[in-house]
């Protein structure tokens, strides 16, 4: 699906720096659109006429080596206003005759303090008394480029913001995207309102109406087919499209038997009473349950569930007569382009399953509506269309389920113990307010039995362990500070009422070194 480029836009060249997606996002929430393009696609920009800004993210390369990373000297006499940030700084310098060394002594990383040199229209109220600002560089320019000037420096880099403003061409060494930057966003203001003169028209739920709009001529009178998982990239999916193209949506369901207590039955019933979508559920937790049975490695527990998803979801689809396109709920992280940029292949953790992942065989045509968007610019989309706030802010949840929370061998009583045990968890975060204050919380099914006594009897039942843990993106997390109050009735109440469990343990790592799933 290719959306329409017609938008004023931010362009964000990204050289792979860690924070290239905060550049975009502090963009967005200005009201501009931004987008993120790997330097190595510039030449495919046929028209740059919508490009109103350039920004040049930080990034691992070193102009002092040969073999730098950059970007075509024409762009720069496109007349488009450009601001480079750490790495785009260095690289402003070197492509104008300016000197970069990489200095043991000069490098600054953490906090700095920022003082003016010069007054500018990037730096605009950005100074107060003590303005203290993120830096992590080892290069540094030493050496101005022609017809740029110094306007702020720091006590290590004395070059540590420049401008050619008649060329409005501008760099600053530190990262006024981190929120450790004393009045950052001060900077991207200046440089979207004053330098590029940008209108500020971005705004995600006014995205609704365009989306429908573009779905609806794509799709015009074909069918279009959808995994609805209840979680809420699908669930937005589902809901924009059904707004475009009503029942010719067929949404599919697959019961894994692998859910939270009783959530599928009941999203499922507000799918299609309360937003009224043509959606199917499929009960397979019984196709799941047999091949799952014994199977205690926990990449295989993944490969099989993936592979059992995509083919009951094929089979289904294949019940549906004319369909041509796929309906995916992928996210613009997913999609950025940055991933090749920076070379590398990452080692693989896990092997990971979602809705997201359907079979390239099935030749169909991809709509992917949300490919543009932000996990939080989704849930305000996600809102503007009606969306429940349950579904709308309800916590990740893996494709695998449950079966990754019970940790060995997976048997139909053990998923019964841990529904029964999870659902008490989550409704006890709810009512103390919790819930939203976690990114992601769930409870889980260790594969051991200790000995316990209840009333006078000696027991030995299984070890269940809580999990909850604060995060941004899923990436790193830290675990959740619960009070002893909170622990201590949450174990009481699991133990109490769930027969199986009978002791309770609350883990206490963060990720990295652990993960947030136990699988
Ligand atoms: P880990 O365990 O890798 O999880 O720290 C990070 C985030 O990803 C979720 N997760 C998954 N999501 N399919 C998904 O859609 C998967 O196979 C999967 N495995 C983990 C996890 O719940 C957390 O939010």
């Amino acid at each position: 699906m290719q959306f329409q480029e017609i938008r004023e836009k931010i362009l964000i060249i990204d050289f792979g720096s860690q924070v290239t997606k905060l550049i975009a996002r502090r963009v967005r929430d200005l009201g501009v659109f931004s987008e993120i393009i790997n330097p190595n696609n510039l030449k495919k920009i046929k028209n740059f006429d919508n490009v109103k800004g350039i920004i040049l993210s930080g990034g691992p390369s070193t102009v002092t080596k040969s073999n730098f990373q950059t970007i075509p000297k024409n762009i720069f006499e496109k007349k488009i206003p450009i601001l480079g940030i750490c790495y785009g700084l260095q690289l402003i310098a070197k492509l104008f005759g300016g000197k970069i060394k990489s200095s043991k002594k000069k490098r600054e990383f953490g906090r700095a303090f920022i003082f003016k040199k010069k007054q500018s229209n990037l730096m605009k109220n950005f100074f107060s008394k003590k303005n203290s600002v993120w830096m992590s560089h080892e290069d540094a320019v030493v050496k101005l480029p022609k017809n740029f000037k110094v306007i702020a420096f720091t006590k290590s880099s004395k070059l540590t913001a420049i401008e050619n403003s008649k060329n409005k061409i501008y760099g600053v060494q530190f990262h006024p995207e981190v929120t450790h930057t004393d009045n950052g966003n001060q900077i991207f203001k200046n440089f979207l309102f004053l330098i590029c003169k940008v209108k500020q028209k971005w705004n995600i739920a006014s995205q609704k109406n365009r989306l429908i709009k573009e779905v609806r001529e794509i799709v015009q009178k074909d069918k279009v087919i959808c995994a609805l998982s209840g979680g809420v990239d699908s669930s937005v999916v589902a809901l924009l499209i059904n707004k475009a193209i009503k029942k010719n949506l067929i949404c599919i369901m697959v019961d894994t038997g692998l859910m939270r207590k009783d959530e599928f039955k009941y999203t499922y019933k507000i799918f299609k009473n309360r937003y009224n979508l043509n959606v199917k559920l499929v009960n397979a937790s019984k196709i799941f349950y047999s091949n799952l049975k014994n199977i205690s490695n926990p990449e295989k527990k993944r490969k099989i569930i993936g592979n059992l998803f995509i083919k009951i979801f094929e089979r289904e689809s294949k019940k549906i007569r004319n369909v041509k396109y796929l309906a995916q709920g992928t996210l613009y992280p997913d999609i950025i382009e940055s991933r090749s940029s920076t070379g590398g292949k990452s080692v693989k953790i896990k092997s990971h399953h979602n809705v997201g992942g359907l079979p390239k065989k099935m030749n169909l045509k991809l709509v992917e509506p949300l490919k543009e968007f932000f996990k939080d610019e989704v849930r305000i989309l996600g809102k503007s269309l009606g969306l429940s706030n349950e579904i709308c802010y309800r916590h990740p949840f893996p494709g695998p389920g449950l079966a990754i929370r019970i940790v060995g061998n997976i048997t139909l009583e053990k998923i019964q113990i841990l529904q029964d045990a999870d659902y008490i968890f989550i409704n006890e975060l709810n009512k103390n307010n919790l819930y939203n204050k976690i990114w992601q919380a769930y409870a889980a099914l260790l594969p051991i039995k200790t000995v316990g006594v209840m009333g006078d009897s000696r027991t030995y039942e299984y070890v269940c362990l809580l999990r909850a843990v604060t995060s941004e993106d899923g990436m790193t997390a830290d675990y959740f500070h619960f009070t002893k109050d909170f622990l201590d009735n949450i174990s009481n109440k699991i133990v109490n009422n769930v027969k199986g469990i009978n002791r309770v343990v609350y883990d206490i790592s963060s990720k990295p070194p652990s993960t947030i799933e136990l699988e």
